[in-house]
């Protein structure tokens, strides 16, 4: 299959841990005949440096003529402390997300067995846990009317939501249940929110379409809390931007480090893949950060382009490095100096030889 992908490695620790996922990639490509050809582009900080823009025209175009597109992270410290910057690293995220419309985030949540003793949660709870967020990704607070007055002393974020929005995200979250456990929790603030009601109403007229698929739902602040005390009790969780952005987060305690969790971020006709946690600029550079959950996205990758085998030979190869424990420091107790660059050697070296790859 020849494909072309987009490489968008951004800021931070975005280089090089999409630097490892494109090793492997490389590699899939080598082992299974496929051509693969890698474009980048800049996105946030970089980009603004060089082009005063976060998402730059040329970075757009590259990932509208791609099959996939490849993301690392975005933001810096300098960034994150400075409330009165003119531009922000993370417009060129969310602008390229609007532009490309990539409405449903999909987020799975996997409790590996070698890894249940890393969770700040107690073994038994974490056991067993696989979920999936289904994040709604171009709507609500993150895209609404956004004011600050002229004297500075009143600031505000619309959220707002459309039926269409609603309806586009929640068909694919029932189809992921039919496939899995059958149960989607609808996660909101209905309790307070009008937009929270629209979704309510809106999910409750879909559902019948999928009479083999539970319903139920829970607020935001108990849902935060239920993720945490029984991660196993759910399934498909289904939610507007904000809150998916914030339980996606949470649920990295669960599986013991937030760099194994990885994202797809689907629309109608463009598809994107990046991992859950940030640019987490004071790692920069150190060979620290942990590159699964790139890895594991360009998994999701080649899943959605229908390459199973070979995703399935990417995933097996990230369940070998943690079975041998060659993990970075995120993780690792055993050893104290496997670094970034090693655990995509050896998924890599894995793609090649699935039976032979030891750590060396
Ligand atoms: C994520 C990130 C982004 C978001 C930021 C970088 C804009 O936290 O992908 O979860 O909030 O969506």
């Amino acid at each position: 299959m020849k494909l072309n992908i987009a490489v968008l490695p951004g800021d931070g620790i975005g280089p090089e841990v999409t630097a490892q996922a494109v090793k492997v990639l490389k590699a899939v490509a080598m082992e299974f005949d496929h051509l693969f050809t890698f474009q980048y582009g800049l996105i946030g900080a970089s980009a603004i440096e060089k082009h005063n823009t976060p998402l730059p025209e040329e970075t757009l175009s590259i990932c509208k003529n791609a099959d996939a597109i490849l993301f690392g992270a975005i933001g810096t410290t300098a960034y994150d402390i400075d409330p009165n910057a003119k531009m922000r690293p993370e417009q060129g995220l969310l602008q390229l997300r609007k532009a490309l419309d990539l409405y449903a985030n999909i987020r799975p949540v996997v409790a590996y067995e070698e890894l249940l003793n890393k969770s700040s949660l107690k073994k038994n709870k974490v056991k067993d846990t696989n979920l999936i967020i289904y994040r709604e990704l171009t709507g609500g607070i993150y895209f609404g009317e956004k004011k600050l007055s002229e004297d500075g002393n009143e600031a505000s974020d619309s959220c707002t939501y459309t039926r269409k929005e609603i309806e586009r995200i929640t068909h694919p979250a029932f189809k992921a249940a039919q496939a899995r456990s059958k149960k989607v929790t609808l996660v909101d603030k209905a309790n307070v929110l009008e937009s929270s009601r629209l979704w309510r109403r809106v999910v409750q007229e879909i559902a019948p379409q999928y009479p083999d698929v539970t319903l139920n739902y829970m607020f935001i602040d108990n849902a935060a809390n239920e993720l945490i005390i029984n991660p196993k009790q759910f399934d498909v969780i289904l939610t507007e931007n904000m809150f998916g952005d914030i339980l996606s987060e949470e649920a990295g305690v669960i599986v013991g480090s937030i760099g194994l969790l990885a994202s797809a971020s689907l629309g109608d006709k463009h598809a994107m893949f990046e991992p859950v946690h940030g640019s987490y600029s004071p790692a920069t550079n150190k060979g620290i950060a942990n590159p699964i959950a790139s890895i594991l996205s360009a998994a999701m990758m080649l899943d959605h382009l229908g390459l199973d085998e070979e995703a399935t030979r990417v995933r097996d190869g990230v369940g070998k490095s943690l079975k041998l424990h060659i993990t970075t420091p995120d993780l690792n107790t055993k050893y104290d100096n496997i670094s970034t660059t090693k655990v995509g050697d050896f998924i890599e070296d894995f793609i090649n030889n699935p039976d032979e790859t030891n750590l060396n």
